[in-house]
């Protein structure tokens, strides 16, 4: 269900189809006017006020339109709820090595791969301090989901909005990193999208239902500044700075596997760095630097104290 007026839908699908039996590109250039879709110049006004329709060219003569990415999205919106599909045959495929790449967190894999292919959405939300693997959870499944994800990052979310973005692509999963970051509008339209895929856009009054259940999977390091019914649609995994072993056992893979070092190098920078450091990107830093300065002076230089110089 639209919230347009009545029978906007319809005239959006007769341009829809006129459209498609035209070949705009060479025919229509500076876009169709009125007379080809035989809808009132004022009605194709007001659809191009409302964001329906796109303004491709304008003279004292001749007013062109085409239709605009929304309105394509609204015809598409109101075809996949006719047929009232579950989206049959949609359902993610996860590859076996997804996740393969993080070394341990092993309830937080299963988690996620459940999530994700769950019959309706579970949204997850990894609450964590820095470098914990959270944006690299995000990550695998962008990669996975192709096409049928969107990323997101809190601090730089696109200037259309999310509103726009998730109408016009309508995303399966949604890849939220630094969520504590977003700005209040796209917060604000998440918490509906969260709730039963229907989407509503305050400012013009306009609803969009979304065809398939789009899932959320979010990171942050800040709870705190979450709201309450923020945080209340989310499933929260907390994850806890990894214990001593735990983190000899992350640097040695990370060292090794993305790092390009050798097994042996990588098991020695963890050994070295066993008690100065708890943080997987020192143990990074000090890979890439030791080429140069040596294991020894890297761990110094990255990670002493100032009474060494
Ligand atoms: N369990 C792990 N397996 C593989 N790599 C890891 C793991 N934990 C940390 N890393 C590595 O640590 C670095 C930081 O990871 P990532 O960026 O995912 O952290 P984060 O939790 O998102 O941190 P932040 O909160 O600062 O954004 C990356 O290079 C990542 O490869
Ligand atoms: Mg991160």
């Amino acid at each position: 269900m639209v919230t347009m007026k009545e029978g906007d839908l319809q005239l959006l699908t007769e341009i829809a189809r006129f459209e498609s039996s035209v070949d705009l590109e060479r025919e229509f250039k500076i876009g169709w006017s009125w007379r080809h879709v035989r809808i009132w110049p004022a009605t194709l006004s007001r659809l191009f006020k409302d964001g329906y329709l796109e303004n491709v060219f304008r003279s004292n003569s001749y007013t062109g339109y085409r239709l605009s990415e929304l309105g394509s999205a609204m015809i598409a919106a109101e075809q996949n709820s006719d047929t009232h599909q579950t989206p049959q045959g949609q359902k993610l495929a996860l590859p076996d090595d997804l996740f393969s790449d993080i070394i341990g967190h092993d309830e937080i894999k299963e988690l996620l791969r459940a999530c994700l292919l769950s019959e309706k959405p579970v949204h997850v939300l990894l609450a964590g301090p820095p470098a914990l693997a959270k944006t690299l959870f995000l990550w695998d499944i962008e990669r996975a989901a192709g096409e049928q994800g969107i990323w997101l990052v809190g601090s730089a979310t696109s200037k259309a909005g999310l509103w726009d973005l998730v109408a016009e692509r309508q995303p399966q999963i949604l890849l939220i990193d630094e969520l504590d970051k977003m700005n209040a509008a796209d917060t604000a339209a998440l918490l509906s999208m969260m709730e039963g895929g229907r989407l509503v856009r305050a400012k013009k009054g306009r609803e969009l239902n979304l065809s398939n259940e789009m899932r959320v999977v979010a990171a942050t390091n800040r709870l705190n500044t979450l709201s309450p019914e923020l945080k209340s649609r989310f499933a929260i995994r907390r994850l806890t700075a990894y214990s001593r072993s735990e983190y000899l056992t992350v640097i040695k893979g990370v060292l090794a596997r993305r790092e390009g070092l050798s097994q042996e190098i990588a098991d020695e920078v963890a050994r070295r760095l066993d008690g100065i450091s708890q943080d997987v990107r020192d143990a990074i830093r000090v890979a890439r630097l030791a080429p140069q300065l040596g294991l020894e002076k890297a761990i110094r230089l990255l990670l002493g104290s100032e009474e060494s110089s």
